[in-house]
Order: structure tokens, then C-alpha cells, then sequence
């Protein structure tokens, strides 16, 4: 059975929306709720994706590739992606780094032992006015400190 089977009915309603020989164009999409439902997208999802749109496995090696949000391992459940790129770093982002390393033991592109967080650093998320910030999982949090980088933590079950 397909490593998509569960996803197929969702991708043919989206399918269905474009004209025949243009499914190539369903590659990024496909891949977005790959990684909603996985949290990642797996070789097994890679093979049945190219089976189901009938594209060239090079061209989603290459969307995958290029787009750094689109991850190719499991992370953990807490996805912390601090910026820093130029406001960020004149706000204070380093040393939030450096607070983040310090208390979850791990440098960034790492995952913690026990699964929980995962530590990346991202270019500018288009927050620069409430510099420094960090998105955890999907969500923005901003103007940070040490202590409200700690509130976070704790309430990250
Ligand atoms: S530099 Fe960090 S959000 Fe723009």
C-alpha cells in the first residue's frame, strides 16, 4: 500500500483543480501536508508521491532541497527556530541562542535525548520591529528575554 493512501482523497481534490499535465504543480503542496500530518517528509513518502503525480524524482529531490522548511528528519515535538538574522542579532538574539543551548543542552540542528525540542537558527521571519523572536512550531513569539524564553520552555509539555 501506498505511503500516501490515507493522504490520496485530499491531493485529488486539489488535483482536480488543475489541468491534466500540470501535476507537477502539485509537488510543494503535497509535500506542505506531507510534513503537516508526518512532521516530516519521509524516502517512502518521496517514492509514493513520485508514483502518484507521475514526476520525475528529481524534481521533488529539488523542491525539497531548496526549501529549508520542508525537513527531511523527524524533529521533536517542539520546533524552536530562532532568528538571527541582522535586527534580531542587534536585539539580543545571540545571547538568546546561547540561553537556549545552555538550557536544553544541545546546539542548534540538534534535538534534545528525550524528543521534546528541536533548536534551529532561521534568516529574518519578517518580525524585525519586535526583534529578537523565535517561531515555536507554528507560532511567533516576540520581543524575547531569557525569562519569557524560559516561560516558554515550561510550557512546552
Ligand atoms: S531580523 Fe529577525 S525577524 Fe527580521
Amino acid at each position: 500500500m501506498s505511503a500516501l493512501a490515507h493522504l490520496i482523497p485530499e491531493f485529488e481534490g486539489w488535483k482536480a483543480r488543475y489541468p491534466a499535465g500540470f501535476e507537477g504543480s502539485l509537488t510543494i503542496p503535497c509535500l506542505q501536508r506531507i510534513q503537516e500530518v508526518h512532521g516530516w517528509v519521509s524516502d517512502a513518502h518521496i517514492d509514493a508521491l513520485v508514483d502518484y503525480l507521475g514526476v520525475p524524482r528529481t524534481q521533488v529531490d529539488e523542491v525539497l532541497g531548496f526549501y529549508t522548511m520542508l525537513r527531511r528528519e523527524p524533529i521533536g515535538r517542539h520546533h524552536l527556530q530562532v532568528c538571527h538574522n541582522v535586527s534580531c542579532t542587534l536585539r539580543g538574539a545571540e545571547g538568546l541562542l546561547a540561553h537556549l543551548c545552555l538550557r536544553l543542552g544541545i546546539a542548534p540542528g540538534e534535538t534534545t535525548p528525550d524528543g521534546r525540542f528541536t533548536l534551529s537558527t532561521v534568516e529574518c521571519l519578517a518580525s524585525c520591529g519586535t526583534a529578537p523572536m523565535l517561531m515555536l512550531n507554528e507560532t511567533y513569539h516576540e520581543n524575547l528575554t531569557p525569562a519569557s524564553v524560559d516561560a516558554l520552555l515550561e510550557g512546552c509539555p
